[in-house]
């Protein structure tokens, strides 16, 4: 039993869980409804602490999280049954002010920060991701925080300088509405021995069959009512949800053009880097 201190409150931590960790793993999969059931302070303490057991390079995020259901209201997708929501930041402010209480200036490339950050965030996200399974919750992440950087600076009080990569959804799995265990590609095809393997024609058949055979027997879009809509000038659509594939979907994700009123690069200066 340790005691940890979260906001102004002091947490009994129950003592370690001892789950073996391939069989959270591999058990892992995104949830996106969950049951009433709340969030105790404890659970929280909990994964709090495995986050930031990360590995790190400046420690530069900072994590903000909500119970109250008015907050979640944020346009990045948040699942309605949540019944907590992270968000994860890059955040040079706190480092910044390290660095000037030992009387320095920041100067370093702002591209080069992000990237560091950005591992920073997402590995502590990770250990939170695999402590909830522990613990028996569920999570999904929300990938469109970026692109609602002013709305949740505004709610959450967030300063300049930090800067929100993606959102976590948690909450106690609806046993009625447990997803599958999705695919991926043929682990011979992503990672190589000695030497980089510059994929065939046939190989890469081979990547897209995995996942599509695995999604469309799963029914993935079709349960999710998700699939994305052919641009006009493209053609007319003519593939039907039985043979909406996953690597259709990701094919038109990134082939129909993202191009928002501001983009990335834009959203990051207005919010002090330097980029
Ligand atoms: C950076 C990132 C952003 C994501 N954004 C979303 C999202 O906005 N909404 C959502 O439902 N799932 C989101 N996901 C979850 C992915 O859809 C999911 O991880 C992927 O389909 C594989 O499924 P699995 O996690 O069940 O193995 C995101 C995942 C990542 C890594």
């Amino acid at each position: 039993m340790s005691i940890y201190k979260l906001g102004d409150k002091e947490i009994m931590l129950d003592k370690e869980k001892t789950q073996d960790i391939f069989e959270i793993i591999h058990n892992r999969r995104s949830l996106r409804k969950f049951t009433d059931q709340p969030i105790s302070d404890e659970v929280i303490a909990t994964l709090l602490k495995a986050g930031v057991r990360a590995p790190f390079a400046f420690q530069s995020y900072s994590i903000v999280y909500t119970r109250d259901p008015e907050k979640m209201k944020i346009k990045c997708g948040v699942y309605p049954t949540t019944k907590l929501l992270m968000i994860f930041f890059i955040d040079a402010n706190r480092i910044e002010k390290i660095i000037h209480q030992r009387g320095y200036q920041y100067d370093y490339d702002d591209g080069y920060f992000i990237w560091l950050a950005i591992q920073d965030v997402t590995l502590a996200a990770e250990n939170i991701i695999l402590a909830a399974e522990a613990l028996g919750l569920g999570s999904v992440l929300l990938g469109s925080a970026p692109s609602q950087v002013e709305l949740i600076s505004k709610l959450f009080n967030v300063p300049k300088r930090v800067f929100p990569v993606v959102g976590l959804c948690l909450g106690y799995p609806n046993p009625e509405a447990l997803f599958d265990i999705r695919p991926r590609f043929p682990l011979e095809h992503v990672a190589f021995e000695d030497k980089y393997k510059d994929l065939t024609e046939k190989e890469v058949k081979e990547c897209m069959k995995a996942m599509d055979e695995g999604y469309i027997t799963q029914g993935y879009y079709i349960k999710q009512n998700a699939k994305i809509p052919l641009k006009k000038e493209i053609g007319e659509d003519k593939i039907d949800y039985d043979k909406y594939s996953w690597s259709e979907h990701i094919s038109r994700k990134i082939s129909q053009g993202r191009w928002d009123k501001k983009t990335l690069l834009t959203l990051l200066s207005e919010n002090g880097f330097n980029l």
